[in-house]
């Protein structure tokens, strides 16, 4: 079988190599799964450039497959072969809260991932795939939809009466906008881009913000609202003035990107505690989240926007376009 890896020491594109392997059995309490998509995050790029990601093992990366179980090793009651499975991306995390062996998610640390043609993984670590999804569709599932669910249903749920702020339209802010959309919840979007106006708008966004021309966006979303109840806040720490700027009081901002960090003032603290607001730091979400998603997303007709998708061998270029300024939606590795 083929499989990629990012290998150990490298930190730049030059590091991911394609290589023959044995296809792996599984041992007890694991299964093998023909891995049919796979779909990058922001994540996969600061693994491949990041030591903080990363140890010493030649590592196969990403974290979101989609696929088929072909194998399944002894004691393993829950699957059979043919079961139809999306991974779950962090380790031993059945329920919220998180706690410290959660580790950094499938294809990081010491974690191989799903960039394989076949992989072997514990039988906690897949869901059953969407009834209503491709391959393609539901590998997008594990880390960004996951995120967006955690944020917006786990933690202080938003309710249909709610006014959500949503920073960006990286793959966990489309998600998080679709399952607003879903959920009959207003979502204000923010964008650096002026050519993504018209699509968020056309998705369901209420009000659209650009952050590179309004730089008190933050005000601007407040004054368009009235003061929203949550922001899913995908920039990072540098966005939490603008986004408790847009809280109204005894609102909440979930803070769960990594792009912002190092950039901006203080925290302003007479906004945080004069409003009587919450912050919420949170990793991806426990096993049972992306069940429940998985549920919603039949339920509802849940569509991931795709940005692009490549073949096995281009991963290289699908690594290039998930750093696209025009980015879009999700980029999706097909395996066949
Ligand atoms: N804590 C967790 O559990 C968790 C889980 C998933 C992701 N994350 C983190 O969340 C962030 C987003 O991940 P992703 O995979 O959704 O990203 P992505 O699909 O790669 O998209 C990144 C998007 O970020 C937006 N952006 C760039 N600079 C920005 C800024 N200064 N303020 C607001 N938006 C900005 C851009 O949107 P525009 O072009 O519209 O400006 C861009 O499309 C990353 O930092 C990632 O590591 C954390």
């Amino acid at each position: 079988m083929k499989r990629w890896i990012l290998k150990s020491g490298g930190y730049d594109a030059d590091a991911l190599i394609i290589e023959d392997a044995q296809k792996p059995e599984p041992g007890p309490g694991q299964v093998r799964v023909r891995i049919e998509a796979a779909a990058l995050n922001y994540r996969d790029y600061l693994v491949m450039t990041n030591s903080l990601w990363r140890t010493d093992l030649d590592l196969i990366p990403v974290a979101d497959g989609a696929g088929v179980i072909d194998a399944v090793g002894a004691g393993v009651t829950e699957w059979k072969t043919g079961d139809a499975v999306i991974t779950v991306y962090m380790r031993d995390f059945p329920t919220w809260p998180p706690h410290p062996d959660v580790g950094m998610g499938l294809g990081s640390a010491n974690e191989h991932g799903v960039l394989a043609e076949y992989v072997v993984l514990s039988a906690s670590r897949l869901v059953r795939k969407p009834a209503s999804l491709t391959s393609i569709e539901a590998a997008t599932l594990p880390c960004a939809a996951h995120t967006a669910w955690t944020a917006l249903q786990k933690l202080s749920p938003a309710r249909p009466s709610d006014k959500v702020l949503i920073l960006g339209t990286g793959g966990v802010s489309l998600f998080a906008l679709s399952i607003c959309r879903h959920l009959g919840i207003e979502a204000i979007v923010t964008t650096g881009s002026e050519q993504k106006r018209e699509r968020l708008l056309e998705l369901g966004a209420s009000e659209v913000v650009n952050y590179r021309i309004d730089p008190d966006w933050g005000n601007t979303v407040y004054q368009l609202s009235g003061g929203v109840n949550k922001v899913i806040n995908s920039a990072g720490v540098g966005a939490l003035n603008q986004s408790m700027a847009a809280l109204k009081h005894g609102g909440n901002v979930v803070t769960i990107g990594m792009i912002s960090q190092g950039e901006g003032e203080p925290v302003n603290e007479y906004a945080l505690l004069g409003k009587g607001l919450t912050i919420h730091g949170m990793p991806v979400g426990g096993r049972d989240g992306l069940v429940e998603l998985v549920a919603f997303v039949d339920a509802v007709g849940l569509k991931p926007v795709v940005h692009q998708t490549f073949s096995f061998n281009d991963a290289k270029l699908a690594y290039e376009e998930q750093r696209s300024s025009d980015l879009f939606g999700k980029v999706i590795i097909s395996i066949d």
